[in-house]
């Protein structure tokens, strides 16, 4: 549901703000209008332009569902000026949103298939929502193989999930850090080398990978060495934006928009423009 006037934004109130991670906050958002609120939909893989009152707009992977949260979860990076005055509200101060935007995971078309989630830091927002899915309608699924990374332990997003992830049935969660402290009691290493160490099976499944461009590069390139084709591998990928909504062009990749086509794709259809990224 998005207003006549796409461009301008829904009035909504923060109704938790708390850490996620270092420099991460998980941001929860109500939507002002009842009726709006109550309609809204949005599906994995989604994102949402989030307005900071004077300072700006940026986009967000939305990274709740609507069958577990009535409010709009987003996990913000503080990396800039947009996301350091998002940082800076609290419980109860109002921001913009606009969306929900861009295309989603087909959820429907990868029923029955083994899937191996791959998430670097941040890039691990917006595949919260494909797991969640996933668990929600565990018998809809194959095997779910999920590759959590981060470049320090107090990095790595959702922990207090991962008891959950792991008592699923046919799931695994495989963690790893770039540079391990004393106490870390997983892999200390590239998500690439955890992923080789355990070489998920790509018969019958899919692969969906978040994070910086350069992991999806070597992440691509790891896949393939085990089985999986182009075909079989989804990404999704981050670009400048500023309409979100395919008018701009500030996020065209030949002839495709992120924003619009995107985020989410399949990595046959953008695999000569990812170097423009990395
Ligand atoms: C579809 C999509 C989903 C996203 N989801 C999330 C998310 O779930 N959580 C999250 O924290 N961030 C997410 N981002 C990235 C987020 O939009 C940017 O980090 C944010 O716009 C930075 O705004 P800022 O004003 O704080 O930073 P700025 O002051 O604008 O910039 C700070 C630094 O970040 C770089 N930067 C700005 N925007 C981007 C971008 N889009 N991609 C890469 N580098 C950028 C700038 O070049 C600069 O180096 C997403 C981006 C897209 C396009
Ligand atoms: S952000 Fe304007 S066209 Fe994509």
């Amino acid at each position: 549901m998005t207003h006549l006037n796409p461009m301008k934004p829904f009035l909504a109130t923060i109704t938790d703000m708390r850490y996620l991670a270092t420099g991460i906050k998980l941001l929860q958002v109500k939507l002002d209008d009842p009726e709006v609120s109550a309609n809204i939909d949005y599906v994995p893989g989604q994102f949402a332009e989030v307005s900071a009152f004077g300072v700006g707009e940026s986009p967000f992977g939305i990274t709740s569902t609507r069958a577990r949260s009535e409010a709009i979860e987003f996990a913000v990076n503080r990396v800039g000026t947009v996301t350091d005055a998002l940082h800076g509200l609290d419980t109860g101060d109002k921001i913009g949103l606009r969306g929900p935007l861009g295309n989603s995971f087909p959820m429907q078309e990868f029923r029955g298939k083994n899937v191996v989630v791959l998430g670097g830091g941040i890039g691990g927002a917006p595949l919260r929502p494909v797991i969640q899915t996933i668990l929600d309608n565990r018998a809809d699924y194959g095997k779910l193989s999920i590759f959590w990374a981060a470049r320090s332990p107090d990095l790595l997003v959702f922990t207090d999930e991962y008891d959950e992830w792991r008592a699923a049935p046919d799931t695994e969660l495989h963690l790893t850090v770039d540079n391990a402290t004393p106490d870390w009691p997983h892999m200390e290493g590239l998500i690439t080398t955890l992923v080789e160490k355990v070489q998920p099976s790509a018969e019958n499944a899919i692969s969906i990978t978040c994070g910086p461009p350069i992991m999806i590069k070597f992440a691509m390139m790891t896949l393939n060495k085990l089985g999986f084709s182009a075909e079989q591998n989804w990404v999704t990928l981050e670009a400048k934006m500023k309409c979100g909504i395919g008018k701009c062009g500030r996020c065209n990749m030949g002839e495709q928009f992120v924003c619009l086509d995107g985020p989410v794709f399949r990595f046959d259809r953008v695999e000569q423009f990812l170097e423009s990224f990395v």
